[in-house]
């Protein structure tokens, strides 16, 4: 398994599929158009497994030059709690403290709040609610 940036228009389609499959599809919503995202300057990352296929996304953008925003974590089911997902959020952290960004911070889903508790991020707030009733948390880690 290797975490890298999509770097082809294939890897960039599988990387929007895959979050697209977990993060929307299951509450009915379409497609991302994130076209933009290609040449954006956040950090994104994918997961793939030995035959290339992409098993887990991640995404840093930046809110200004002092926070980061952590989005798009996403890792296929089947390959849940084998640790992707810490790997994923960990060369994110690691790319973004190359960057002036002091903080970052995530919007979390309730069910994924546990995940990045054990990555250090602390609960700020309750933030809203997406997709008619999927409470979000803001989270806070310092770097
Ligand atoms: C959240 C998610 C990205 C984590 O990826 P993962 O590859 O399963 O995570 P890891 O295997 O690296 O887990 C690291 C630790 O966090 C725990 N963990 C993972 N997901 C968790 C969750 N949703 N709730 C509580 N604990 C969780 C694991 O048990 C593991 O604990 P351990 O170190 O004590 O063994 C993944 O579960 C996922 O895609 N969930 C659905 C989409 C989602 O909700 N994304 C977040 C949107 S804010």
């Amino acid at each position: 398994m290797i975490i890298k940036s999509p770097e082809t228009p294939e890897e960039f389609e599988k990387y929007c599929d895959l979050r697209w499959r977990i993060l929307r599809a299951p509450w009915n919503r379409p497609r991302h158009k994130i076209k933009h995202e290609i040449n954006d300057k956040s950090i994104k990352l994918i997961a793939c497994d030995e035959n290339r296929n992409v098993i887990g996304t991640g995404r840093a953008r930046f809110n200004s030059p002092n926070e980061a925003e952590i989005k798009s974590m996403a890792v296929e089911e089947n390959y849940r709690g084998k640790g992707i997902g810490s790997k994923i959020i960990s060369e994110l952290e690691r790319r973004v403290k190359e960057s002036t960004a002091e903080i970052i911070v995530i919007n979390s889903r309730e069910s994924a709040v546990d995940f990045y508790i054990k990555h250090n991020y602390k609960v700020m707030e309750k933030s809203y609610n997406i997709y008619g009733d999927l409470p979000h948390f803001k989270m806070l880690k310092e770097l």
